[in-house]
């Protein structure tokens, strides 16, 4: 059985969510999956390139309280990646819109020391796409990134897994959860602030709150599912993106009570030249809508596929654990892959 060492890189909401989960389902990855681990390093911006050849203990983990055991110290993420031996780089550092930076080069620099690379971080999915999936296929490892667009909703794997040969025409979705959050807190006579302050409770806002308001997350995660499911080559200045800051609060309410309650939607289509159009804005929900009625943090998408008119993935009221889980998963299919590759190249030598 081979023991994978891990690299957390971010320590936040769901880096330390994914130390207490592995911890969590350790027996059941061996005994199941024949998947061993140890995490070997651990990085953010205050705590530095932290570092421990043997691994850091169980409790070390679920504390989140992880010392520096290298010497010397490793000063940037090629060194500690190297000096962490990384089999699988996990990055979670927080969204950067416009250029998906420093995640596009953590990703760059896990995949280019050989280790398998999973992300929740949507930036790196919609900037360095291209890019990272060729070099994860030249280094013959795992780009994986189920947990950036719908937290664990399996979107991506759905689609490579199960729907061979299917093509997605469009899809409607409701991808932020804060501004879901915050439309029910205004319904139920709360004011904007103690909306934003109860997701941030839940620990569902971006990093910086403004990103989920304003609609980044959401034309983000848009943009992401449209180049990787569709094949477009999306922009993120070409998805018309409102965000809900301007709405005004009566008509929230009055929308609510008729049955018609505003959220924030994403819709993307495909287009005739073969990429594709989106956009991210507070739209009302018909009581028929397939993404009608989903409380709280829920997410849900609706694809219509040209062998199939509606196909609607749901998560309801998703947290930290479950983003915590699409990255596990990530990694066991990584560690599954490759088992198959060497299993195969096995063969080839049989034969
Ligand atoms: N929270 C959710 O529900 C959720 C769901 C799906 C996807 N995501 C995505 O997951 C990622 C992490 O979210 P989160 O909620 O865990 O954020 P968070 O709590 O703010 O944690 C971010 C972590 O990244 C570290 N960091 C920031 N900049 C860094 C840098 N330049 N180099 C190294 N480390 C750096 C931070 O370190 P310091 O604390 O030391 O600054 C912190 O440990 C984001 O990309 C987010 O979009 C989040």
């Amino acid at each position: 059985m081979k023991t994978y060492n891990l690299c957390l890189l971010g320590f936040g909401n769901v880096g330390r969510a994914l130390a207490r989960l592995l911890v969590e389902k350790s027996d059941e990855l061996r005994g199941e999956f024949g998947v061993a681990w140890r995490v070997t390093g651990v990085a953010s911006r205050r705590l530095g390139w932290l570092c421990a050849p043997g691994g850091y203990a169980a409790a070390e983990l679920i504390a989140g309280k992880v010392a520096q055991r290298a010497t010397p110290a490793p000063r940037d993420v090629r060194e500690w990646l190297g000096a962490a031996r990384a089999d699988v780089l996990f990055e979670t550092t927080p969204l950067e819109p416009l250029t998906g930076r420093p995640a596009v080069e953590h990703c760059r620099a896990g995949l280019e020391a050989g280790a398998h690379v999973v992300t929740a971080n949507k930036g790196a999915v919609v900037h360095g796409l291209g890019e990272l999936r060729q070099l994860a296929g030249a280094r013959k490892r795992q780009f994986l990134f189920e947990s950036a667009v719908a937290d664990c909703l399996p979107v991506f794997s759905l689609f490579r897994e199960c729907l061979p040969a299917a093509r997605l025409l469009s899809f409607t979705a409701l991808l932020n959860s804060t501004t879901s959050v915050i439309f029910e807190e205004l319904e139920r006579g709360r004011t904007f602030e103690e909306g934003v302050a109860r997701a941030r409770e839940l620990g569902i806002t971006e990093t910086d709150p403004s990103y989920d308001v304003d609609g980044w997350d959401a034309a983000v995660k848009v943009c992401a599912l449209a180049n990787v499911l569709m094949g477009a080559s999306l922009k993120l200045e070409e998805i018309e993106r409102v965000g809900i800051r301007e709405l005004d609060v009566r008509a929230v309410r009055e929308a609510a009570e008729a049955g018609r309650p505003f959220r924030l939607l994403s819709r993307a289509e495909r287009t005739a030249d073969g990429s594709a159009k989106a956009s991210v804005k507070p739209e009302q929900i018909a009581p028929d809508d397939p993404l009608a009625n989903l409380a709280g943090s829920s997410l849900a998408i609706n694809f219509k596929l040209d062998v199939l008119e509606g196909l609607t993935v749901t998560a309801r009221e998703p947290n930290l654990r479950s983003t915590a889980y699409g990255l596990l998963a990530d990694f066991v299919n990584a560690a599954r892959a490759e088992r198959r590759a060497a299993e195969q190249a096995g063969e080839r030598e049989g034969q």
